[in-house]
């Protein structure tokens, strides 16, 4: 058993945001490894590297470091090479950049290997979509966030309006299209663990959801 508490699920869930909130509440570490996975793209877009060529990405990635340091906003941040690449990550190019490299083997092995390095005798949380079933299957806690589509579509439009790309109904169509794919990938599908705590946020808020995850854990971090 390992000190992490790993929250995967389908994006537009809210485990971004509750697992932030948890490392705030919880004074630990707070790893979004899906930065990881954008980092992988900005890194070789940067290089004239193709996000199809899995042997070159995968050996940039074992030259480049990465590293979650706290910024001095309080957050956690990725570091890539020593730099802070922050809002470059979260364009829709590099999102989809990351999505492309995050199908290959090599590539998903060698993160791996650093999100295993992350976790020591001390507590963090690590959210991502396989964070229970690959990366640490001995984790302490385990939860699997989700939401119906329509809800989740819901969530996107209210937080991003148009730049969430058509109506409510288009925003779910989209959202269970990328579920299906997700699900279905060979490699390290979106799946919940056998073991881990499925929690449909549908007819929940975020802070219903928030409570409940935090007395789970509570008193055996702090
Ligand atoms: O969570 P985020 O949207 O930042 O993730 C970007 C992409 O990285 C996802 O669409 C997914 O394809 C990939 N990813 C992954 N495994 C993770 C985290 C992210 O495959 N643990």
């Amino acid at each position: 058993m390992v000190n992490v508490i790993a929250i995967d699920g389908p994006s537009a869930s809210g485990k971004s945001t509750l697992a932030k909130t948890l490392s705030e509440k919880l004074h630990i570490p707070y790893i979004n490894t899906g930065s990881m996975f954008r980092a992988t793209a900005l890194a070789a877009q940067n290089r004239g590297i193709s996000w199809d060529d899995e042997a070159a990405l995968q050996a940039m990635l074992r030259t480049l470091s990465m590293e979650y340091r706290e910024s001095a906003a309080g957050g956690f941040e990725l570091f890539c090479d020593g730099e802070f690449p922050g809002e470059k990550l979260r364009t829709a190019e590099i999102a989809a950049g990351a999505s492309k490299v995050a199908v290959y083997p090599a590539v998903r092995e060698e993160l791996k290997n650093l999100q295993r390095k992350m976790s020591s005798d001390n507590w963090i949380v690590m959210e991502g979509r396989d964070i229970g079933t690959v990366i640490f299957p001995d984790a302490a806690y385990k939860f699997f966030i989700t939401a119906s589509p329509l809800e989740r579509a819901r969530r996107r439009l209210a937080q991003e309006g148009d730049k969430a790309g058509g109506t409510l109904e288009e925003v779910a169509a989209a959202i269970a299209k990328r579920d299906e794919q997700d699900s279905n990938r060979p490699v390290a599908p979106l799946k919940p663990a056998n073991d881990a705590d499925l929690v449909d946020n549908s007819n929940m808020t975020l802070e219903e959801t928030f409570n409940y995850l935090y007395n789970k854990v509570k008193d055996a971090v702090l």
